[in-house]
């Protein structure tokens, strides 16, 4: 283990670059936030060499995250979208030629990023949303009269939150209810996939043990991804119906239908991205009104305060830890001298306690206004699900604050170790539900 950085005294685990990619320090709170408020005060655009992982720059303050997602073709997305070992970079490169596993909307650039986007954009526009409100005010309602069912006690992520935006996302694409601890798995495995705990929970949900190798596992699970989402395209254009599976699968890009590939690679965005953000900020939100109950006694006596404390929720837990781009062009950055070909990491969870533009920023406060925060990002890629996740987590909360009469820790809640997409994996709770 490298010696502490000597400039960030208080890090000795690792330096401060090997901390900044390590899951074990992502997971602990107190820990990451000291890192990046030390970083946004004394080195906002930082070179990072962290052992194991090729250089980028660490972007920490919410001016600099916010420009170069804004600067989409001077920063763009095709070579690095997240931060990965070189083993599993190079092993990536050799197995399929390219650099990524997927080619998904986030590992796009323009024009073929928008032309994809468009097929589905309006889709996830809140007028169209407004169709889908009572069918998830409805699924909403069915996991809080579940935690009901309990008995009082239960591990709000395992047995409530995950499943809750796994059944929408499901809804949408179309896949049967019986599949349901399948797609967990898939997503579970593809984000957690560094996690012992959450390994052990996906292979306990499905009995498929998962080989020693890791990157063997990802490519097993591309093909089941693949194998799964290619008879979804083929009914969905044999028997189109009102989902966005149908939207996809019957989509033309320039005049021509949607190959499989891009069909399949949007199916696995929206299942992934769509599921583990949208759980990981309703737990974390939870804890929060429980460790704040001047914030939870406040909401429920204001219920129009909801989407406000939403968008708290989400700057809170920032679940999309960082996105990377690549500088096409030599440019200055934060003062720093960018070269064509360099990564950039955007620590959004860093960009949401910037103090530079929010007012006490470690406070939890469930009416914050203004709030601009920038968990979704920002520029092209600017999240698609925005609106339904919002939607998602405000029907969860309506549903379940008026009938809560009572709520408190039962155990430790503890955070996944993962540095790309992350939160809570447990938080066992003890309630009275009406
Ligand atoms: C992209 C965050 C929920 C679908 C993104 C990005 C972030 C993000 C940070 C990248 C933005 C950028 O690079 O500038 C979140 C958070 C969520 C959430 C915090 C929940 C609280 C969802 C949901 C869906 C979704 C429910 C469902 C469809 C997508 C897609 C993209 C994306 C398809 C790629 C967009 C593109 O590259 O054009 N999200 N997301 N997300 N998100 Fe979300």
């Amino acid at each position: 283990m490298a010696d502490a950085d000597p400039k960030f005294p208080g890090f000795s685990r690792d330096t401060i670059d090997d901390a900044i990619v390590n899951p074990e320090v992502v997971a602990n709170e107190a820990e990451i936030h000291a890192l990046y408020a030390k970083l946004r005060a004394e080195d906002p655009v930082h070179w990072t060499q962290p052992t194991g992982f090729r250089p980028f720059w660490s972007v920490t303050s919410h001016a600099d995250i916010s420009t170069v997602s804004k600067a989409n073709s001077r920063f763009v997305n095709r070579f690095r979208t997240y931060l990965s070992p070189i083993e599993a970079e190079d092993w990536i490169k050799s197995t399929t030629g390219d650099t990524h596993l997927f080619r998904t909307l986030v590992d796009l650039d323009d024009p073929e990023h928008m032309k994809l986007r468009k097929l589905t954009h309006e889709w996830f526009l809140p007028p169209n949303l407004r169709k889908m409100e009572a069918k998830i005010a409805e699924i909403a309602k069915d996991h809080v009269d579940r935690m009901a069912a309990m008995g009082g006690e239960c591990d709000f992520v395992n047995e409530v939150a995950l499943w809750y935006p796994l059944r929408v996302i499901m809804h949408l694409l179309g896949v049967p209810r019986e599949d349901e601890p399948r797609m967990l798995r898939m997503t579970q495995e593809i984000f957690g996939a560094g996690d012992p705990d959450v390994v052990a929970r996906s292979q306990h949900l499905n009995q498929t043990p998962l080989g020693s190798e890791q990157q063997v596992d990802l490519m097993a699970l591309a093909q089941e991804f693949f194998a799964y989402f290619g008879a979804i395209t083929a009914d969905r254009r044999a028997n189109p119906k009102d989902d966005v599976a149908t939207v996809i699968a019957n989509g033309m890009i320039d005049g021509e239908p949607i190959n499989d590939l891009q069909a399949m690679s949007y199916y696995v965005i929206i299942a992934t991205a769509g599921h583990d953000t949208t759980s990981s900020t309703a737990s974390g939100g939870l804890l929060q009104l429980i460790r704040n109950p001047d914030q939870m006694a406040k909401l429920t006596a204001d219920p129009s305060l909801l989407p406000l404390a939403v968008d708290e929720m989400i700057r809170w837990v920032t679940p999309v830890k960082h996105f990377m781009r690549t500088a096409t062009e030599d440019c200055e950055l934060g003062g720093k001298q960018i070269k064509a070909g360099d990564a950039l990491a955007l620590f959004y969870w860093s960009g949401n306690r910037d103090e530079a533009v929010f007012d006490e920023p470690d406070k939890f406060k469930v009416d914050r206004k203004p709030n601009p925060h920038i968990a979704f990002g920002h520029g092209v890629h600017l999240c698609l699900g925005l609106h339904l996740a919002r939607l998602e987590i405000k029907a969860l909360f309506a549903e379940l604050l008026p009938r809560l009469e009572s709520i408190e820790l039962a155990g430790e809640p503890k955070n996944s170790r993962a540095n790309f997409v992350s939160g809570l994996k447990t938080l066992p709770v003890r309630y009275r539900l009406r």
